[in-house]
């Protein structure tokens, strides 16, 4: 028996590094996965690979409400309630401020923050009962400020606040939290410095600034969603703002 059985968990960022070894998880404890993402191609071979278990990809665009709302119709006709929304999309921008176009920061905002006020507006309705579980992924970005990540910092700092907020509006049947990981191993950070001379120095300084010597692993992340008593598991509370455990990091302390 999976930890999850029955449960329905809905995925954004499915496809993704983090987003997909959520879905394995999940599925593999038993859930229903509805997971969206916006690449569709990423999103099907998922599908592909998790055939036999309880997984449905949908593609999404979280920069527009339009599809985020046809999203949310989807999985409602799916699935009649909602026990674990787990929102992992996300994208970044490494950019001086006085070089970042008004629609670059619009779009980084859209997708990082603004799609968790209409994802929580549309699904906390449909969470069972009102009981459930909201899990958001900020970063470290949000917490510490960095070179050239205005717009990225802005936006997972909005996402952690606004976790709290809903925290606190939505107690006690819906948890919300955030997550705020260190530098993972994902496409995000290699897609960030491959055009960079000098790529491998920083992920060298990004290695020794994490306390484990190394950069964290997605799974790392995904775990802390299992551990006993907390996000997915209705003993857990609300709100934590979480620096993933093991490779928290050390710039700024
Ligand atoms: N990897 C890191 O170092 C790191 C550190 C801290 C926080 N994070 C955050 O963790 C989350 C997961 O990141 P990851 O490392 O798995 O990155 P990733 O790039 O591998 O995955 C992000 C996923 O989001 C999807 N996405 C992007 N724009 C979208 C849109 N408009 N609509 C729907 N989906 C969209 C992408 O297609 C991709 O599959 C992100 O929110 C990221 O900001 C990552």
């Amino acid at each position: 028996m999976g930890k999850l059985d029955g449960k329905n968990v809905i995925i954004t960022g499915a496809a993704g590094g983090m987003g997909r070894v959520a879905c394995q998880v999940f599925c593999a404890e038993g859930a229903h996965v509805p997971g969206g993402d916006l690449d569709a191609t990423a999103g099907k071979e998922l599908e592909g690979e998790l055939a036999g278990k309880k997984f449905t990809f949908t593609q999404v665009d979280l920069a527009s409400s339009d599809s985020i709302r046809a999203f949310i119709g989807t999985a409602s006709r799916h699935f009649p309630y909602v026990d674990v929304l787990y929102n992992t999309a996300g994208i970044t921008l490494g950019k001086p401020i006085l070089e970042t176009e008004e629609d670059e920061w619009d779009r980084i905002e859209r997708v990082n923050s603004r799609s968790l006020f209409l994802l929580t507006k549309g699904i906390a309705p449909m969470m069972s009962g009102r009981r459930g579980s909201i899990i958001n992924v900020s970063s470290i970005g949000g917490v510490v400020a960095f070179d050239n990540m205005a717009a990225y910092g802005a936006s997972k700092a909005a996402a952690a606040h606004f976790s709290k907020c809903a925290a606190v509006e939505l107690a006690p049947g819906i948890r919300v939290n955030a997550i705020c990981p260190g530098v993972a191993d994902t496409a995000m950070p290699r897609n960030f410095v491959k055009e960079l001379a000098n790529k491998d120095e920083i992920f060298d300084a990004w290695n020794r600034e994490h306390l484990v010597g190394r950069l964290g692993r997605p799974e790392e992340v995904v775990s802390l969603l299992f551990q006993p008593g907390y996000f997915s598991s209705s003993q857990s509370r609300s709100s934590a703002e979480t620096p993933a455990s093991g490779f928290h990091h050390t710039v700024g302390r």
